[in-house]
């Protein structure tokens, strides 16, 4: 079967391990109300219903400034993160998501600020309460020995040491594992990283490189991610690359690292990269940013690649169908993102129907064909487990139904409004909520708009019917 191959094989392996969310933590968000005795405090999340103590309430980020030193051989971490941000409420405390190391030094504004730690908390109390609409800067010093989290599926995230260096990739969670953020998608950031590591190591995060220097045995390296992005498409990773830098012709600019035990694997794909861009572009609308790449790693235990923005990071070297995927992801999930995580499939649906129209635009199997050899598998299969537009929980975003069953429906709904208003909607889609955030309710909206037809019915049985959808397959 052609989908999601790697991607989901694994994570169906890992169902077996699979954690459940505690109980006790959608109790935390409804005690931390925006108003208490003490005066308005910032919320411990965003009301996320699968991770409820994903982001903050109180203040949005404009700018993380990370700088990072990182040793390999000891796997030891020191950071500082300056975070500029701004209250939407009166603040007379607030949270962050941080994750494990140890704080030495907080501030707000200029002023030393108290803090304690409860779980991922941060919680944050400056010394003179913060206005409606302020700007104010946090600076958290911090170092440790960074570990990732296990994720409701049995999966690892955050940052990830690998045995020349780390894989750093955060979603949905680990971003706190190695920097403080407010850690939800609908917080979105620019963000600039000055990663020091041992000279004979390279240090790759997001955007444009705008400098690397090399003294006394350490390569310090200034990164700039300019257009927003969410905490959790951040990287730094970290290994012994080799590097490639060049610019396309339409004037973005790549730089690729790839380990080179998988060097001969992946430079026929990587080289691959502007052609599956520009193809993408065609379909999608222009590549939202100014910087792309890709970071070919050996990491063996992680198991899947993420579409860190402008620049996917891979476990291992990539085949085709999976760089067209992490790329198609620049458009569906990084610059426009979710609003919660129960609405992945409009990531992961879009990203793998990204790979079954590329096979049938470059001599592969049909879209149909895709569709139909999947919607042959038995009623109790587990690509019917659950509706791809309501998992039902954090364990199953990355599961089968959300890839699969999320890339049918796009198809039943090309085959409906046809291929014209098809491509139409997935434009629109892109251009509306550029940089932005979007819901499954504004895209059945926006595709009803743009097709003038009513698609109720067809979201319905695709997006939310339990069990295998019946009747016509949309052919
Ligand atoms: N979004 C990634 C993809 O391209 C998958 C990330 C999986 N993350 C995890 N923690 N299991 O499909
Ligand atoms: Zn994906």
């Amino acid at each position: 079967m052609t989908h999601p191959r790697r991607r989901a094989t694994t994570l169906l392996g890992r169902r077996a391990v699979a954690a459940t969310v505690p109980v006790a933590v959608a109790a935390l968000l409804t005690a931390a109300g925006p108003a208490t005795a003490a005066g308005p405090t910032g919320a411990s999340g965003v009301g996320d219903p699968y991770f409820p103590l994903a982001g903050n309430g109180g203040y949005h980020v404009a700018h993380y400034d990370l700088t990072l030193r990182y040793d390999p051989a000891t796997r030891h971490l020191d950071g500082e993160a300056v975070l500029t941000a701004r209250a939407t409420q009166r603040l007379t405390r607030f949270d962050l998501d941080f994750h494990g190391l140890k704080i030495t030094a907080l501030t707000v504004g200029h002023a030393k600020a108290d803090y304690r730690r409860d779980g991922q908390e941060l919680v944050v109390t400056p010394e003179r309460a913060l206005r409606k609409g302020e700007e104010f800067r946090v600076t958290v010093a911090y170092n440790g020995t960074p570990a990732p989290v296990t994720d409701p599926d049995g999966s690892l995230d955050g940052w990830i040491p690998t045995d020349d260096g780390a894989f750093v990739a955060g979603e949905p969670q680990g971003a706190m594992t190695w920097f403080p953020a407010d850690n939800h998608p609908l917080d979105k950031s620019s963000y600039d990283f000055t990663i020091t590591v041992p000279a004979d190591r390279t240090a790759v995060a997001n955007g444009v490189l705008l400098g690397q220097r090399t003294a006394k045995g350490r390569t310090t390296f200034r990164w700039r991610q300019s257009e927003p992005m969410a905490a959790y498409l951040a990287t730094a990773t970290v290994g012994k690359f080799q590097v490639k830098q060049y610019t396309t012709r339409d004037g973005l600019k790549v730089y690729d690292a790839v380990d080179p035990r998988e060097a001969t694997a992946a430079a026929p794909v990587l080289k691959q990269l502007p052609s599956v861009l520009e193809w993408e572009s065609r379909l999608f609308g222009p590549y939202p940013f100014r910087a792309a790449g890709s970071i070919v790693d050996r990491a063996p235990n992680v198991g899947y690649a993420l579409e860190t923005q402008t620049r996917p990071v891979y476990d291992r070297a990539p085949d085709l169908s999976t760089l067209v995927h992490e790329s198609a992801h620049q458009w569906f999930g990084d610059s426009v993102s979710l609003t919660s995580w129960k609405d992945i499939w409009l990531n992961e649906g879009f990203a793998t129907y990204a790979e079954w129209l590329y096979a049938e635009q470059h001599g592969g199997d049909s879209a149909q064909q895709t569709f139909d050899s999947l919607y042959a598998t038995p009623a109790d299969d587990g690509l019917w487990e659950f509706p791809p537009g309501d998992p039902g929980s954090g364990a199953n975003i990355f599961g089968t139904p959300v890839y699969a069953r999320g890339a049918m429906t796009l198809h039943v709904l090309r085959t409906t409004v046809g291929d014209r208003a098809f491509f139409r909607v997935l434009r629109a889609w892109a251009a509306a909520h550029r940089y932005g955030n979007g819901t499954t309710a504004q895209f059945e909206r926006l595709a009803e708009r743009e097709s003038g037809q009513d698609l109720g019915a067809l979201f319905q049985t695709w997006l939310y019917g339990r069990g295998k959808p019946g009747g016509p397959s949309g052919s």
